[in-house]
């Protein structure tokens, strides 16, 4: 099957440099230079393996969002390789029309931005959660059963039927979290998943996190919390050293 080699992510030499902003005032002959100079990526490797927890860790600037968005095929490479699951990952394989390549891809990964304001759309938290399952086709007892074990998981009973966008900061993000995981992929990627969390919060990630970890899955995050990194015994990599 697609996706069930391993390692479970295999980033080989990756080189990547954002196009969009001011390309257009670049003269052609200067095209190799302006992407080498604006390079947010150079000779990028990372291998995770499944049932691995790891943090990604670096002063602002130094590229995890991006090396996080390659990851969710949100961004192709312009240099090396990306694997997951041993099947390589390419920007004509995820846009190729008919192909049920990206949305295979997309259950396998659930990726938690950073800005949980991005991530939910939907008029009551119990249909943010039920959104992926529905969408996978799954019959509706286990959308049903998906959502209770998530609302339970994170405790929102109480937030059942209110509106996302009305829920506080940490509300949110545990929303974002529960409505990923709802579709049981191998891979959580969380960007900042602590970032303005108070203490209840972060505990009741940090247990959702261990307990996804234990079952076998694997989780990849960044960080500039240390206590977080310590509670998850994750894998550091420190990027721009
Ligand atoms: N969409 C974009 N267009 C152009 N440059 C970007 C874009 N997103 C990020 N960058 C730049 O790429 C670099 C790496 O950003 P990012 O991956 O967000 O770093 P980090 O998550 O480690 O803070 C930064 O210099 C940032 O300004
Ligand atoms: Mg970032």
């Amino acid at each position: 099957m697609m996706f069930d080699g391993d390692p479970l992510i295999e980033l080989s030499h990756i080189g990547f440099a954002y196009r969009d902003a001011g390309a257009g005032d670049v003269a052609a002959g200067d095209a190799d230079d302006y992407a080498a100079n604006r390079a947010v990526l150079a000779d990028f490797s990372l291998t995770v393996n499944r049932g691995e927890c790891v943090a990604l860790l670096g002063p602002n600037g130094i590229g995890k969002t991006t090396v996080m968005r390659i990851i969710n095929a949100l961004e192709f490479p312009d240099s090396g390789a990306y694997r997951f699951g041993g099947t390589p990952v390419t920007r004509e394989q995820v846009e190729s029309k008919n192909s049920l390549f990206a949305k295979a891809l997309h259950q396998r990964i659930g990726f938690v931005f950073q800005n949980s304001d991005t991530q939910l759309f939907c008029p009551s938290v119990e249909e943010e959660i039920a959104f992926g399952p529905t969408q996978m086709g799954l019959p509706d007892e286990q959308i049903v059963q998906r959502v209770n074990d998530m609302i339970d998981l994170f405790a929102l009973a109480a937030l059942r039927e209110r509106a996302p966008y009305r829920l506080s900061g940490g509300e949110k993000k545990r929303v974002a979290i529960a409505s990923v995981m709802s579709m049981n992929p191998d891979l959580l990627v969380l960007d900042e998943p602590t970032d303005g969390l108070d203490e209840r919060n972060t505990a009741v990630l940090v247990r959702v996190l261990r307990g996804f970890v234990d079952i076998g899955k694997t989780v990849l995050f960044s960080t500039h919390h240390h206590d977080i990194v310590h509670q998850l015994d994750a894998r550091i990599i420190h990027m721009g050293q």
